[in-house]
């Protein structure tokens, strides 16, 4: 039998090679030298047999299915939105947890090292896939566009959870229809735990919440309204006037006189967000993308850019009953292009077709948050939260000459080096060596007409958490590069640079910014990941 998780490393050194030849050009030839595999995969998901075959026995074996539905977000008319809807097959039926009046999927709750079986289905009118946004898995697990299956057909994952404990997600990845799937309502946490998290004995159950942060736009009959199409709304992103937290407009989170572990996730489209409280007290921040830091880290505010994810601690214990606060955004110059301050009234007169009632930079409330209860719960901030591993930057291949990325337009087009997405298409500057360590710079400089054309870019990999090494060009406070990422924003005229380890799982991976309409008009790319 073939183990199908091993998908393309299965092959000889020379079918890959000539399947990355092959890749830039489309023809049928690549689909014998490179995809043979990936069929195989695709013809055993869906056929019920051949689950039984597998040798991969799960802890967590869930069925996950995508389709259209409604949920009641204002009085009157309720809201048509796709879902994901969760059933569990076999394992604890705990772990997936539905969010109430949410058009949000359910949270799936998995502990590292477990065994975890996905089938997914398709039921929404269009071609979809699932991508587990922050999870270290096999390239044919991970969600690439070229899986997407069409309505009413199935794709089953199978994986083992290496991530260490933290906040992960689960979105579609369709190439062009990510921005308008997310927005639809299809997007969900995946929280990984582990011994190490729990031994902190940071709070939890009513005590951890998720806050997940979304702009919406509603019409008068209560329904979504996404970007008009226009050219120019693409470029900048869609901005929503309604702030979303858990799929709810005007959230208020009650609280106890108690400490909490708030995880933020931003599952907007392209808004960004600078975080703070509105009392003034510094954000106290536990964790990132990739989970816990060493130990905490203050900032007055914090940037969470789409994609990216922040942990902080937020402790009542002091405050009186009927004490309220919020989570706010603070308003910052968000570039030329992003709908913001500078681009109003400029060239395009007034915003560019964009939303003005709440460009991307503006300052708003997030959630309001009121203690309702007393009780009893003292719990200190702990001083250390995780190890986290060393990586030092000379063990990098490219140490002395770090491979370069820039974020450009080209004929009113986000591009990574003046490239944009093929569906197989890998540059020989985007192929790496598995084994390696490697320093990639990423810069912001925008390109044609000059700062006119400069946005913000949340950058992600696909497959890795990596480590930000340098920030230069630094035209903001607020960012917290710190622990493991999977995302980081690149302000305008922002450069970074990121390690990461390609230690294992080898093949074709993604790039890309996150901001969903510059993604899906290609600002994305493969990269791959070689084995010999
Ligand atoms: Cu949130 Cu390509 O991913
Ligand atoms: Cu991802
Ligand atoms: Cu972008």
């Amino acid at each position: 039998m073939k183990n199908r998780n091993t998908g393309v490393s299965l092959e000889g050194g020379n079918n890959r090679r000539q399947f990355l030849k092959l890749a830039g050009y489309g023809t049928l030839g690549l689909i014998s030298a490179g995809l043979g595999p990936i069929f195989n995969h695709l013809e055993a998901s869906q056929n019920p047999k051949a689950i039984q075959e597998t040798e991969f026995s799960p802890d967590l074996d869930i069925s996950l299915a995508a389709r259209p539905g409604e949920v009641s977000i204002f009085p009157g008319v309720p809201t048509q939105v796709w879902r994901y809807h969760v059933r569990v097959n076999a394992g604890d039926d705990n772990r997936v947890m539905d969010i109430p009046r949410s058009y949000l999927g359910p949270i799936i709750k998995v502990y590292r090292g477990e065994k975890i079986r996905i089938r997914f289905k398709n039921s929404i009118p269009e071609e979809s896939i699932v991508h587990w946004h922050g999870l270290h898995v096999p390239a044919i697990m991970d969600g690439h566009p070229r899986y997407v299956i069409p309505q009413g057909q199935s794709y089953l994952y199978e994986f083992e959870v290496k991530n260490r404990a933290g906040t992960y997600w689960y979105h579609p990845h369709p190439h062009g229809r990510t921005g308008p799937q997310v927005y639809m309502g299809l997007a969900g946490l995946f929280l990984v735990a582990d011994e190490e998290e729990q031994a902190v004995g940071l709070p939890h159950e009513e005590y951890d919440i998720p806050l997940v942060l979304q702009d919406r736009i509603f019409d008068s009959d209560n329904q979504l309204v996404y970007t008009t199409g226009h050219r120019m709304e693409q470029m900048t992103g869609f901005l929503g006037d309604w702030i979303m937290v858990n799929g709810m407009p005007d959230f208020t989170l009650p609280v106890s006189t108690s400490a909490y572990r708030l995880r933020l996730l931003n599952g907007s489209n392209s808004r960004i967000y600078k975080l703070a409280w509105k009392d003034g007290r510094p954000l106290t921040i536990i964790g990132t993308d990739g989970g816990l830091l060493e130990r905490p880290v203050y900032r007055r505010y914090a940037f969470l850019s789409p994609g990216e994810r922040l942990e902080i601690w937020a402790d009542f214990s002091d405050s009186p009953l009927g004490f309220e606060t919020s989570i706010i955004s603070l308003p910052f110059d968000a570039g030329a292009m992003a709908g913001g301050r500078m681009g109003r009234g400029m060239m395009m007169g007034g915003g560019m077709g964009q939303n003005l009632r709440l460009p991307n930079g503006a300052g708003f409330s997030v959630c309001k948050i009121k203690v309702t209860k007393n009780v009893i719960k003292q719990q200190t901030l702990p001083e250390e939260l995780s190890e986290i591993r060393p990586l030092p930057q000379d063990e990098a291949v490219n140490f002395y000459n770090p491979r370069q990325f820039y974020l450009t337009m080209r004929h009113m087009q986000w591009s990574i080096n003046g490239r944009v997405f093929q569906m197989e298409d890998v540059a020989d500057d985007e192929i790496v060596q598995l084994g390696s360590k490697e320093i990639w710079e990423f810069n912001n400089t925008g390109g044609g007409m000059m700062h006119m054309m400069n946005m913000p870019h949340p950058i992600h990999l696909h497959g890795k958490q990596f480590r930000v090494i340098e920030r230069s060009g630094v035209m903001h406070e607020g960012y917290v590069d710190e622990g493991w990422k999977d995302t980081v924003l690149l302000m305008p005229g922002e450069r970074i640079r990121i390690l990461v380890d390609f230690d294992d799982y080898p093949g074709l991976f993604l790039y890309h910014c996150h901001n969903l309409e510059h993604e899906d008009m290609g600002m994305m790319r493969n990269y791959f990941v070689r084995e010999s």
